[in-house]
Formats: structure tokens, sequence, C-alpha cells
């Protein structure tokens, strides 16, 4: 199984799991807010090693028209599935934010469509 690493810490991960849902349950409390919809980018993290090369149409989409220009900053663990190694560093958890909740938990699969397209 692919391994994701944030920080000091490693854990394994199906390939078919949505690298947000893999890093809550391993303990990290990242943010979802729109509950994994591409659309809040509290689930933003940057990538240190293994940033994948395929991105949804989607977060593209979201990435490209943010304010603060997140595109080729930033990416969005809601669409991203762990299906190899990455180092990650999420950006905003229950930790850092001033939320009382990290949101809805995302579904399962990636929402709202895993359209794929380079990044
Ligand atoms: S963009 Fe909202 S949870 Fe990923």
């Amino acid at each position: 199984m692919p391994k994701i690493t944030v920080e000091d810490k490693t854990f394994e991960a199906p390939a078919d799991k949505r690298l947000v849902l893999a890093l809550e349950d391993n303990g990290i409390e990242i943010l979802h807010r729109c509950g994994g919809y591409a659309k809040c980018t509290t689930c933003r993290v940057k990538f240190i090693e293994g940033e994948p090369e395929q991105m949804t149409k989607a977060e593209k989409e979201r990435l490209q028209q943010d304010p603060q220009n997140l595109y080729g900053k930033v990416r969005l663990s809601c669409q991203i599935l762990c299906d190899h190694d990455m180092t990650v560093a999420p950006v905003m958890t229950m930790q850092n934010a001033d939320v009382d909740s990290p949101g809805k938990r995302p579904e399962d699969q990636i929402t709202p469509s895993s359209e794929w397209t380079e990044r």
C-alpha cells in the first residue's frame, strides 16, 4: 500500500482512498469545511514529495479562480487519491484554525466528480 508521510509520522493508505480521509483517519485533524466538494479549500496541503500530476477538473478550476492565487502553491486533499507514496504538510487543522468543527465527513469517493486533467 502507498505510504503517506506527514512530518515525522508515516502510515499506509489504500490506493483508492481520498487523501483528506487518510489524513483524518490517521489522527490529523485537517479541515474539510465543504465536505469534500472542491469548494472551501480548507483541506489544502503543501506537497513536500510526490505531488500527483493529475488533478480533478474541479480542483484545478477552484485553485485557479481563488482570490489568494492558490494554483501552483497547494493542492486540495479532498481531490487526491492515495495512489502513490507522498509527503504532505496540511495547512489548516483544528489546532491552528478558529473553527468548532472540521466540517462534514467527505464521502468515500471523490466529489463532485472524478473527471481528471493534468495539473
Ligand atoms: S475543498 Fe472543501 S473539503 Fe476540499
